[in-house]
C-alpha cells in the first residue's frame, strides 16, 4: 500500500474521523466502537498507521476506504479485535456440554441413523476454545463412539489469529485451566514455556476466516450440532448482534445449542431459541 510520507505529526484521532472510523468497521464486522473505546481505536489504528509512514488518520482512512483495499481492511480489522482467551474459559459450560448436552445428542442421532457430529466454535480467536472442545471429544468421547464422525469447525474473522491457532502451540498462561491429566497426556512442552498441542487432537478442528456479520459466508460453514460463540457479540450492536444469531440460529440442526459467554445473554435480542437454564447454566437451544 502507499506508504505515505515518513514524518509523524501527534495521531489523534479528530470526531470526525473517530465517526467514520467506526461506521466504516461496523459495516465490516458487525463491531460497534462505543465512545468510550476511541482511546483504544487511536492506539492500536495509531500504531499501524507508523508502521505505513502515514503522517495523520485522514491519510489513512482514505487509503482504507478506497474501493478494492480489502487487504488493508483485514489488517485494520486484524489490529481492533480483542482476541483474550484461553482454555477451559467458561469450565462449566464444557462440564454441561461433557456431561449432559453431548451424551443426549449423540444418542439422538443414532437413533436418527447418523454418524456425525458437528461442533463450531464461532469466533475462535487463538484456538484455544475450539481444543478445548476437541481434547474433551478425544479423551471421552471418540474411544467410546467409534463408529461416529467428530468434526469440529473454527472460525474468526482476524487472520492472524487463525494462523496462530493452526500452529496449535500455547503459553503455559493460556493453558492454566487444562486438567492435569490432560495437559500431559495431549501437550508436548517444547521449552519450559511452550506447550504444543498433540496432531490428533489438532486434527480434529478445521480452522477458517468467516465474518459473523455475513450472512453468506456464515452459510458456507453448513449445518451444526452445537455452537459457542462466546465473548465475541459483546461489542456487537442490537442490529448486527440480532443478524448473527439468526445466521448461527439457522446453521443449528433442529435441537442444536448455542452457548454464549458466561456474561452475555440475548435479553432484548429477537430470535427463536428457547431459553434453557441446567445446573444453573444458561443457554439456547433451537427447537426439534
Ligand atoms: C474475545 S475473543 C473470544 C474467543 C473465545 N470465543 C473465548 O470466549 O475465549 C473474540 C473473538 O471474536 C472475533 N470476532 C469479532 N468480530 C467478529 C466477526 N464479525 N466475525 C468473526 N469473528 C469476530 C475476534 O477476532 C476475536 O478473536
Amino acid at each position: 500500500m502507499n506508504m505515505g510520507t515518513p514524518e509523524h505529526t501527534s495521531l489523534l484521532l479528530s470526531d470526525e474521523l473517530f465517526e467514520q472510523l467506526r461506521q466504516l468497521i461496523y459495516h465490516k464486522t458487525g463491531i460497534y466502537f462505543q465512545d468510550n473505546k476511541r482511546y483504544f481505536l487511536e492506539a492500536r489504528l495509531g500504531k499501524r498507521l507508523e508502521e505505513c509512514g502515514f503522517s495523520d488518520f485522514r491519510s489513512y482512512f482514505d487509503a482504507l476506504s478506497r474501493r478494492n483495499n480489502a487487504q488493508e481492511m483485514t489488517t485494520c480489522v486484524n489490529n481492533v479485535t480483542i482476541n483474550e482467551t484461553f482454555f477451559f474459559r467458561a469450565a462449566k459450560h464444557f462440564e454441561l456440554v461433557e456431561r449432559h448436552l453431548l451424551p443426549a445428542l449423540i444418542s439422538e442421532r443414532l437413533k436418527q441413523g447418523k454418524t456425525t457430529i458437528r461442533l463450531w466454535s464461532a469466533g475462535c480467536s487463538t484456538g484455544e476454545e475450539a481444543y478445548t472442545l476437541a481434547l474433551i471429544l478425544q479423551d471421552r468421547f471418540r474411544p467410546r463412539y467409534p463408529q461416529l464422525r467428530f468434526e469440529l469447525v473454527a472460525t474468526d474473522i482476524n487472520t492472524e489469529v487463525l494462523a496462530r491457532a493452526e500452529e496449535g502451540t500455547y503459553s503455559a498462561y493460556a493453558v492454566r485451566h487444562v486438567p492435569p491429566a490432560l495437559l500431559s497426556k495431549y501437550f508436548n512442552r517444547t521449552d519450559e514455556h511452550k506447550y504444543a498441542l498433540d496432531t490428533d487432537v489438532k486434527q480434529l478442528v478445521r480452522f477458517r476466516r468467516v465474518n459473523l456479520f455475513d450472512r453468506t459466508e456464515m452459510l458456507g460453514v453448513g449445518l451444526v450440532d452445537l455452537v459457542f460463540c462466546a465473548n465475541v457479540l459483546l461489542d456487537f450492536d442490537s442490529h448486527s448482534k440480532t443478524q448473527a444469531v439468526s445466521s448461527l440460529y439457522r446453521a443449528l440442526n433442529p435441537g442444536g445449542v448455542l452457548f454464549l459467554g458466561f456474561s452475555e445473554n440475548l435479553y432484548g435480542i429477537e430470535h427463536g431459541f428457547m431459553t434453557v437454564r441446567n445446573d444453573g447454566i444458561l443457554h439456547y437451544r433451537k427447537p426439534s
